[in-house]
Order: structure tokens, then C-alpha cells, then sequence
């Protein structure tokens, strides 16, 4: 049996970049070697184990036939006459093709090592459309090497578009897409990401409301870059640059869908968009089962963003019906980072990406007077049940006014 070092790590170490986990594949070996060996399998008829000790995942070398529609419709290949070349050509990339042995000596048969050298990511072989996800394995891995060059292969945009095209994608469970979505999310430039699933056309297909912002115009005089989705990268690109965490990149991705929705005539215009975009965030969140967090905080981000924008000019009862729409006091987290969203979506704007945003603060302190109103008085002056809670509001409130009038003054 020979082992030898596959994908990620040969590629991250080749490009010098941090190596995290190793996927190891072994050659002319049985399952039966492999478990007297002390390997456990990872599933029944997947031919993966983990080893004993340092619990890395050791495939055996195979190649894979696609027979039906989805993730479900694999059947593997495993043998010990099937060759290290053989299991390379049925990868993604090229650059995730190459293998390692022991010794450091690599074997790249499909010339990963040239396609690093000149930033591709470029398909191994046709085999790569046995397997949808890679269209959006390809659009993160643009996303995370952008800084580094790289860019995706015509020839291999050219498929993915294709795969598209063919309806592969919706075949994809929400599990393996948000997994994807969400490690794109956090990369470092994650609008590069949107912009390549965008340019094979598979954004169509997997966040329509998002693509149908390419194209809308804004008033110029808030948005000098004017279209809708170009904005929407930006804003997306500010969330990664200040190193915010996925709710905050969800929601920035997802706050202005409405605007897709706003009648031609009104254009360049979007009054309502707030609201108009609650059912399309909606779908997007549900369609993706994204995590109860992110979807909470799209929806409060793209429902009042804007009152965010104006809150300096908010009246003491908006602010505190805002405030209460967060529930800022069991969940201060929470409103950190609507106020992140909104600073975030005040940058991403051709030209404006250094404006300050005293939005933030004046948000942060209205917060806090409300936060400061102290119930054991009113507990003691004897209110209970909806009362109390009346009475609570009350104080907040007036709170609230001596918080402007302060800030005012
Ligand atoms: N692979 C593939 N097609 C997939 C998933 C994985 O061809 N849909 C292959 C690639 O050769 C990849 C390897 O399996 O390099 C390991 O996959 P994975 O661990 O998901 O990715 P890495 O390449 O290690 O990248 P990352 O750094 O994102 O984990």
C-alpha cells in the first residue's frame, strides 16, 4: 500500500499558506487492510477511514461514476488497481489534483503546479460535472485567492455554466450549499464570490433576488456607484475588510432585496424597500436553511437599516419601538451588529467607503439610556403585569428624550 498527502495541503503548502487538515489517499489497498490496520470507517460503503491516532481521513484511492441526479446518485469505484492517476483526474481543480508522498515528491499529472504558477483554477477533466457543488467550490475558491491573482479558467467558467445550465443545481440540499455560502462568506473577499456565480449564471439559479439587483438603479446623490447589486458587493466587501462576523455578512448580502421589487416608474427611487424585502429574505434564508442567527439578523437588517442611517433624526418613540424590535436588553449582541450592518452598508458606496458613521454611537448610547431604566422602583411603587410593562416603556421613553435633548444640545 502506498500513501500519499492529496488536495488542499499540497496545494496550501505549495502556495505557502497555512496547512490545517490533511486528506491522505492510499493505494493498492482493501477495506480489509485498512481495518486490520486499526483504520475506522467513516460510513458503510464510502471507502474513507479515519486513523487510529490522529484521526485524518484516508481514502482509498477511487474513481466515481455519477448515476442519477444529486449527491445521492455516486457509485464509487474502490480497488487496489485503481491508480493515484485515476483518482486525481475525477477531482475538482487542478490544483486540489496534485499528491505528495512522503519523501515530498509530487505527482501532478494534470499540471496543478503550472495552473498555480499562473493563478487559474482551472477543471481537471469533464468529470468535474459529476458534481454540482463545484460550482460553488470553484466560485470560493476565487473569493479566497483573489488577493493572491488567481481567477477562474474561461474553459472552466464555461462549464460551470454549462452544469447550470443543465438544472444540476437545484438538485444541491440546502446542507451543502450553505456550507459552501457560508466558508465563502467568510473569506476574505467574499464579493468576489457573489461576482463569479454571478458570472456563469448560477446566481440566477441560486439567489435570484440577489441577481436582480444588477442592473436597478439608486439616486446618485446616496449612491454614487448608482446599481444596486454592484453596491451590494461593496457593502459585502466592507463586512469582510472589518472582519464581520457571518450574521453581519448574511445580512449585508441580503438588505436591500427589496429594491428588486420597486415599480420601474419609481426608479431611481425605493420607498419601501424595507419592507418590500421581507419576503424575499425570507425565501433566501429558508431556501438555504441558514443558521436561526442569520436569519434573524437579515431580517431586522434589511426591515430597518435605514432607520439606522437616520437615527440621528429618529423621534425618542421610533428609537425606542427600534430598540424593542431588537430586544437590545436580553440581546445587546444583537444590536452590535445591526449597527455593524447598517456602518457597513453606509461604506459600501463608490468614494465613501472612509465616511465616519456617528450613527453608531448615538445608537450604542440610545441603547443604553433605555438599558439604564431600572425596574425595582417601579416594582415597589406597585405595578405588575401589563401594567409594569407599560409602565417600564414609559420610563424608557423618557429616558430616550433626554438622550437626544442631550445629544442635541
Ligand atoms: N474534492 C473534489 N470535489 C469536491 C470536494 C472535494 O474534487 N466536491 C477533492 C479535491 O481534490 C479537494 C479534496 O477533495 O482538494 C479535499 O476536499 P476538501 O477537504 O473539501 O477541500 P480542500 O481542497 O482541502 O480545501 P479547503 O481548504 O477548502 O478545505
Amino acid at each position: 500500500m502506498r500513501i500519499y498527502k492529496v488536495g488542499g495541503a499540497v496545494r496550501d503548502r505549495l502556495l505557502g499558506k497555512p496547512v490545517t487538515d490533511i486528506d491522505w489517499v492510499v493505494v493498492g489497498a482493501t477495506t480489509e487492510e485498512m481495518l486490520a490496520k486499526g483504520f475506522r470507517p467513516v460510513g458503510a460503503d464510502f471507502p474513507v477511514f479515519l486513523h487510529p491516532k490522529s484521526g485524518e481521513e484516508y481514502a482509498l484511492a477511487r474513481t466515481e461514476r455519477k448515476s442519477g441526479r444529486g449527491y445521492g446518485g455516486f457509485t464509487f469505484h474502490a480497488s487496489p488497481e485503481v491508480t493515484l492517476e485515476e483518482d486525481l483526474i475525477r477531482r475538482d481543480l487542478t490544483i486540489n489534483a496534485m499528491a505528495e508522498d512522503d519523501q515530498q515528491n509530487l505527482t501532478d499529472p494534470y499540471h496543478g503546479q503550472r495552473d498555480l504558477d499562473a493563478r487559474l483554477l482551472r477543471h481537471v477533466s469533464p468529470a468535474f460535472a459529476e458534481d454540482p457543488l463545484r460550482v460553488l467550490r470553484v466560485a470560493r475558491f476565487a473569493a479566497r485567492y483573489a488577493e493572491l491573482g488567481f481567477t477562474v479558467a474561461p474553459e472552466t467558467l464555461e462549464l460551470m455554466r454549462e452544469l447550470t445550465e443543465s438544472g444540476e443545481l437545484e438538485a444541491l440540499t440546502a446542507e451543502r450549499s450553505w456550507k459552501e455560502i457560508s466558508r465563502a462568506l467568510m473569506e476574505d473577499q467574499p464579493q468576489v464570490f457573489i461576482q463569479v456565480l454571478r458570472d456563469c449564471d448560477a446566481l440566477k439559479v441560486l439567489m435570484p433576488e440577489v441577481d436582480a439587483l444588477f442592473g436597478i438603479p439608486q439616486p446618485e446623490a446616496h449612491h454614487p456607484e448608482i446599481d444596486t447589486g454592484v453596491h451590494t458587493l461593496s457593502v459585502l466587501e466592507q463586512a469582510a475588510r472589518h472582519q464581520q462576523p457571518l450574521t453581519v455578512r448574511w445580512a449585508c448580502l441580503l438588505h436591500d432585496l427589496g429594491k428588486g421589487l420597486t415599480p420601474e416608474e419609481e426608479w431611481p427611487r425605493h420607498i419601501a424597500h424595507e419592507h418590500r424585502g421581507l419576503k424575499l429574505i425570507k425565501a433566501v434564508n429558508e431556501r438555504f436553511k441558514a443558521p436561526k442567527d442569520c436569519q434573524e439578523l437579515a431580517l431586522l437588517v434589511g426591515q430597518y437599516h435605514t432607520h439606522g442611517h437616520r437615527a440621528l433624526e429618529l423621534k425618542p418613540s421610533t428609537l425606542l419601538e427600534l430598540l424593542q424590535s431588537f430586544d437590545v436588553y436580553r440581546r445587546p449582541q444583537r444590536f452590535e451588529e445591526f449597527i455593524a450592518a447598517c456602518e457597513m452598508d453606509a461604506r459600501g458606496r463608490k468614494g465613501l467607503e472612509q465616511r465616519s458613521y456617528p450613527q453608531a454611537d448615538y445608537l450604542r448610547g440610545a441603547a443604553n439610556a433605555a438599558r439604564s431604566v431600572a425596574v425595582q422602583p417601579l416594582l415597589e411603587k406597585g405595578f405588575k403585569g401589563p401594567a409594569l410593562g407599560e409602565a417600564i416603556k414609559r420610563e424608557r421613553l423618557k429616558a430616550l428624550k433626554a438622550y437626544k435633548g442631550a445629544a442635541s444640545a
